[in-house]
Order: C-alpha cells, then sequence, then structure tokens
C-alpha cells in the first residue's frame, strides 16, 4: 500500500492518459493516497477538480516560489478560500528557490511563502516546504514560524536533518535517493527517525533509477522504497507501511484498510 505524499497530477505531462492512470494502474499498483501538490496560481483550481473526481487524491494548495511573480492581488484569499475543502489537507508547495531565482526575486519568494506560513498556522494545517539552493534563509525562516509539515524532496545534509525533525517537521524523500551520485539523500534516508520519514514522487519529475529521463508516477515508488529500505536495513514493505502512517498523521488524512 503507497501513500505518495507529493505528485503533480495536474502537470500538461498527464493529460495524454491522465484518468487512465488514476483510475485504473495507480490503484492497481497498490496506490491508496496521493497529495496532489499547487504550484501556480492556475493549478490550485486543478488540484480541487482531481480531489473531487478520485477518492484517494487529496491536496494541498499554494503558490510555489517559481510562480510567485505576477500573481492576481486577490491570491491569498484565494487559496484560503479552499481551505475549508474537506479534502485539501496542506497549504503547498511553499517556498524558496535559489536556482531560479531570475524567476522571481528572493524578497518576493521570501513574502509569499511567509505570507501562506501565516495562514497554515491560521487553519492549523500542515505545509509542504521546497527549499532548493536556499538552506540557510528557510533554516531561518522555519525556526522563526515553526510551522508543522515536511520538507519535501530533502536535499540538505544529515546535520541539516537533524535540525529540521528537531524544528517537529517531517522529512520527504523520492527518487533521489536512487541516482547514482545520491550520498546526502542516502545519509538522510539512514537518519531520518522512523516516525518522521514520508516517501514521495513529485512525479512526473525525480524519477528514480533506472527510469530517469521518463515520466514519473506513483506507481515507481516501490524502486525509492526499495533503495530506503537496503540503507535502513529494511524491508521495502516495511517503508511503505512506515511512510503511509507517517502521511497518514501528518495530513490527517485514513487510507481504507
Ligand atoms: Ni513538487
Amino acid at each position: 500500500m503507497i501513500f505518495d505524499s507529493h505528485a503533480h497530477y495536474d502537470s500538461e505531462q498527464f493529460d495524454i492518459d491522465r484518468d487512465e492512470l488514476l483510475s485504473s494502474v495507480l490503484p492497481q499498483k497498490g496506490v491508496v493516497a496521493v497529495i496532489n501538490m499547487a504550484a501556480d496560481y492556475e493549478s490550485l483550481k486543478k488540484t480541487v477538480a482531481l480531489c473531487e473526481k478520485y477518492d484517494y487524491i487529496y491536496g494541498a494548495v499554494g503558490i510555489h516560489p517559481e510562480c510567485a511573480n505576477d500573481l492576481p492581488d486577490n491570491w491569498l484569499s484565494d487559496v484560503e478560500a479552499l481551505l475549508s475543502h474537506p479534502k485539501i489537507v496542506a497549504v503547498g508547495e511553499i517556498g524558496l528557490d535559489y536556482h531560479w531565482e531570475d524567476e522571481c526575486p528572493r524578497e518576493k519568494q521570501k513574502e509569499v511563502l511567509i505570507a501562506q506560513l501565516e495562514l497554515a498556522k491560521k487553519h492549523d494545517l500542515p505545509v509542504v516546504i521546497h527549499d532548493r539552493e536556499a538552506h540557510g534563509d528557510m533554516m531561518d525562516i522555519l525556526r522563526k514560524y515553526k510551522p508543522k509539515g515536511v520538507v519535501h524532496c530533502f536535499s540538505g545534509s544529515a546535520e541539516l536533518a537533524q535540525e529540521t525533525v528537531k524544528l517537529g517537521m517531517y522529512i520527504g524523500l523520492g527518487g533521489a535517493v536512487t541516482f547514482k551520485n545520491a550520498r546526502r539523500p542516502i545519509e538522510v534516508a539512514a537518519w531520518v527517525p522512523e516516525d518522521r520519514l514520508l516517501i514521495e514522487t513529485d512525479a512526473p519529475y525525480m524519477t528514480p533509477a533506472p527510469f530517469r529521463g521518463k515520466r514519473n508516477s506513483s506507481a515507481l515508488i516501490p524502486y525509492t522504497a526499495e533503495k530506503i529500505a537496503q540503507v535502513r536495513g529494511m524491508t521495502p514493505e516495511q517503508v511503505l507501511r512506515m511512510t503511509r502512517e507517517n502521511a497518514e498523521r501528518l495530513f490527517g488524512v485514513v487510507c481504507p484498510a
């Protein structure tokens, strides 16, 4: 039973076969829950539509740092209005991305992130954090605002993971643990406490080996689980159960038994 804590099934890369994938392929592969992440303003409504169409899909709504420029004036109240939807379980994905700072300057990224952290706190919801090449500023902000939630596709060191866990947050790991030069994600995978690890795809991105370069989907999570199991001395089934229980706890989602 697979709980994919982070995917983007509204992506146009799924336009050709989305319904087939979500209504039959993934359930047949044992996928019992997916959290679909909004990213740009248009994806807010698309995420809600996916939640309403498929029982096992839940949603996070928020604005990704790469998409934080040129938002309509009412963007924050539009996000807030969706938080009362019964299948919207988090604010995400939100964060800082200094790799793409040309898309949106750092100060603007911080402003949009902080507004959404405050929104999540107000509604007592977890956040899904994206942190790319911004570890220092992100840790400062997490220390200050103390959200509950997950840092997804965790790319920092084991030390940074320890600090993140100490703040009460979860660590999300995906296909990167299977990459040939994965040193940090492997150290993190070996270290994370049993009750703080989530597994994810970030589909259509971050496809695990041996399928790198192809489109990712939740059906490929077993490859990631196998690698995590190997470095932790567990079975893949144990990794899938542990990460499912953690995701259920964090997002308040109960999967069918
Ligand atoms: Ni993502």
